[in-house]
């Protein structure tokens, strides 16, 4: 694999010498997270098969396939020959509950469904913090998995995608690691991110857990970076070899305190819910899609 100058920035990451580069089926792959990642999986060695209903201009080492996870022969197509899926492909915010069950429930059992079928026995699954969105950040560090406690249809379908990966694992013998991701961004985006943040190298790093890791079974993880600003336990991912390193708190000073809130500087607070606007009746209401200016990836504080 090439490791031209544009990739050499993002050599922080490194690979046990145990480790070896692997085929990974990225659906999603034309999005945001898809961005951040391809770049530093190929540095690594890794194979890509981009899967996106967005065509995905192939880079050396990449694979692309134009067309649906809720397609059967064109999932079971993708996973042939995958070492890893990494299911990323979703509605990213509020949809309709219609909307929602089609491309994040069937898209992701469609998904699972192509893996079992073509003997693919590990599975990352893109799930989300707001499967946990109505607890309070005290609530959740509490346990180091709290059970589901969505904010919104998107939460649902995360937490839906938490048992359908149990299911899956359970009686098929594979390992299915959901990641309740928080706010994945080259950098924290708020303050909020303080609490919330996984920096693209910590997904990497993720995901190259997921392809490696001993364990077997149905895992849900917290898709945090070490974030010295969030109280919640890591210990599940660490039963898996994920191991984040990065911590927003380094870029804290960018953020200054929010009139009327508690100290946002340091993050969220521990009486402050995760899900953040996702639980506001006005910006989130169930069932309805997100406007574009306020879909997640938009709501970011104003930077001081
Ligand atoms: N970005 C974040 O901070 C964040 C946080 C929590 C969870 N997540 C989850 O991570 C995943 C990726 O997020 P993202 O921010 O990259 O979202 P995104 O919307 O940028 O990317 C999703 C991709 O899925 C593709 N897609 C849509 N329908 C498809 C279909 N039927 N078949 C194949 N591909 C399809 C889209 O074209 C898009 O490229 C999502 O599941 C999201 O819920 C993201």
């Amino acid at each position: 694999m090439g490791h031209s100058a544009r990739h050499r920035r993002f050599q922080p990451v490194t690979m046990p010498a145990d480790e070896r580069p692997v085929t990974i089926l990225l659906t999603g792959a034309a999005g945001i997270i898809g961005a951040m990642i391809r770049p530093r999986l190929l540095a690594r060695g890794h194979r890509l098969r981009c899967l996106d209903v967005t065509a995905v201009q192939a880079q050396p080492g990449e694979e692309s396939i134009t067309g649906s996870v809720t397609d059967p022969e064109v999932a079971a197509d993708a996973v042939e020959g995958a070492d890893v899926v990494v299911h990323l492909a979703a509605h990213r915010d509020e949809q309709t509950w219609e909307a929602t069950l089609d491309l994040n429930v069937t898209g992701t059992r469609t998904v699972l469904e192509a893996a079992r079928a073509a003997g693919v026995r590990r599975v990352l699954l893109g799930g989300s913090l707001h499967a946990v969105g109505m607890l309070t950040v005290a609530q959740a560090a509490e346990d180091p998995e709290p059970a589901p406690h969505p904010d919104t249809y998107y939460g649902w379908s995360k937490a839906a995608m938490e048992s359908l990966g149990r299911l899956y694992a359970d009686r098929f013998g594979m390992t299915v690691v959901t990641a309740r991701l928080g706010t994945v961004k080259e950098e924290p985006p708020d303050a909020r991110a303080l609490t919330t943040w996984l920096s693209p190298d910590d997904m990497v790093r993720l995901i190259e857990a997921v392809a490696t890791t001993e364990a077997t079974g149905g895992h849900v993880v917290w898709g945090f970076s070490q974030n010295t600003h969030s109280p919640l336990r890591l210990d599940a991912g660490r039963a898996i070899g994920f191991t984040p390193v990065d911590d927003a708190a380094v870029f804290a000073d960018r953020f200054g305190t929010a009139v009327g809130k508690q100290d946002h500087k340091r993050g969220l607070g521990p009486d402050e819910l995760l899900a953040g606007p996702f639980a506001s009746d006005e910006r989130r209401p169930v069932g309805k899609p997100a406007p574009a200016k306020q879909r997640a990836g938009h709501h970011s504080m104003p930077k001081k």
